[in-house]
């Protein structure tokens, strides 16, 4: 399948320059879970690397349409909390999916590179289709490839995440390395997952076995980004818990989940480990440490959703702030897909 082209080496060990990319839905708003899992790490890679981080606007529709004009707004309101949160628009790329082209002509090629063997084994999409799969739209299924595009359109090395995307992470491994055999060069780099922190995994408040989510029906099992200070403590004053004290190591939270949670949220919103945590809150009973729980969060989120609040009083402002991002994306993405072209041997001008 290859003849020798000057733009990409034959398969060997090429360095690819550490990049990072990363994606968040605008399916709702920013939860904690996602704030822990992976936003903060997005924020803490700025310092030493190049980032591009991606709204995720194509991806979001594999669910449902929503009505355009709160469509739109979801969108914003999610750039803005990115921004909030510390996501340097300036120094960084932030922008929407649906503004690069590339991403879907990249999704395209991945779907004649992706086995349907692999896609069946994806557990998010068994979990998201639920029991009636045959209604679920074929986007949905073909998720995983978008995501491996999003990655490999900026030839992307490292990818911060939370938990719940190690799979489709390896997936993207397994695109990049059959795309690369089959083609007998390196043309995409291996991702490394960054899944970091004491939260990488941050459980419902009603139900330590299920996972925090923007689309949970009942918004009492997450802490929104834009929730105030009563609501922030009044969910977790109501969070679901056990009746024994926090143990003063992680031992004693097996067959916890709600406690175990709870403590983690803890540890990482402290940026401590969880042993830390527990040196420093075990043996209290949960009716003295919600509330130490509830200050922590509510002194980080305060002033984030105080700067999310003022950012949407300007929707013109974050839409131009989106457009520049896209236009530096497409700037990296399109001679990726120039190579592309070229490699796969696409007739164009
Ligand atoms: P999404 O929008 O569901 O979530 C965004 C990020 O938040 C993390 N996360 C969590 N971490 C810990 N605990 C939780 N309860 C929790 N809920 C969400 C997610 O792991 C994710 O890192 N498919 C992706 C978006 C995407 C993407 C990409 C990510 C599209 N293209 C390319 C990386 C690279 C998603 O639905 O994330």
């Amino acid at each position: 399948m290859s003849d020798a082209s000057p733009l990409t080496p034959s398969l060997s060990d090429v360095e690819f320059p550490k990049r990072i990319f990363s994606g968040i839905q605008p399916s709702g708003g920013m939860t904690l879970g996602n704030y822990l899992g992976a936003i903060r790490n997005w924020v803490a890679m700025q310092a030493e690397f190049d980032c591009v981080y991606c709204v995720v606007d194509w991806h979001a529709i594999t669910a449902s349409f929503d009505a355009p004009e709160s469509f739109r707004t979801a969108t914003r309101e999610m750039a803005a909390s990115l921004i909030a949160c510390g996501i340097d628009p300036e120094k960084h790329i932030l922008f929407n999916q649906s503004q690069n082209p590339d991403h879907v002509e990249l999704a395209w090629i991945f779907n004649c590179v992706a086995r349907m063997g692999w896609l069946n084994r994806m557990t998010q999409f068994k979990e998201k289709a639920g029991k009636n799969r045959e209604n679920a739209s074929t986007g949905l299924f073909v998720y995983p490839n978008l995501m491996a595009a999003d990655i490999l359109a900026y030839k992307a090395t490292h990818v911060p995440v939370g938990d719940d995307q190690r799979q489709h992470l390896e997936l993207t491994r397994d695109i990049a390395q059959k795309f690369n055999h089959d083609f007998e060069r390196t043309v995409f780099p291996i991702v490394e997952p960054l899944i970091l922190g004491a939260a990488t995994r941050v459980m419902s408040l009603r139900d330590g076995t299920k996972k925090m989510s923007k689309s949970d029906a009942s918004d009492m099992s997450r802490i929104n980004l834009r929730d105030d200070s009563d609501t922030i403590a009044a969910k977790i004053r109501k969070a679901k818990t056990d009746p024994e004290a926090l143990p003063s190591e992680p031992e004693g939270l097996a067959g916890r989940p709600e406690a175990e949670n709870l403590a983690n949220i803890y540890a990482a919103l402290r940026g401590v480990t969880l042993e830390e945590a527990l040196r420093e809150v075990g043996g209290k009973q949960f009716s003295e440490f919600k509330p130490i729980l509830a200050e922590t969060a509510i002194a980080i989120f305060a002033p984030i959703a105080e700067s999310l609040n003022r950012m949407m009083a300007d929707p013109a402002e974050i839409d131009r702030i989106l457009a520049k991002g896209a236009q530096r994306a497409r700037a990296v993405s399109n001679p990726v897909l120039a190579e592309l072209r070229e490699v796969i041997g696409f007739v164009h001008g």
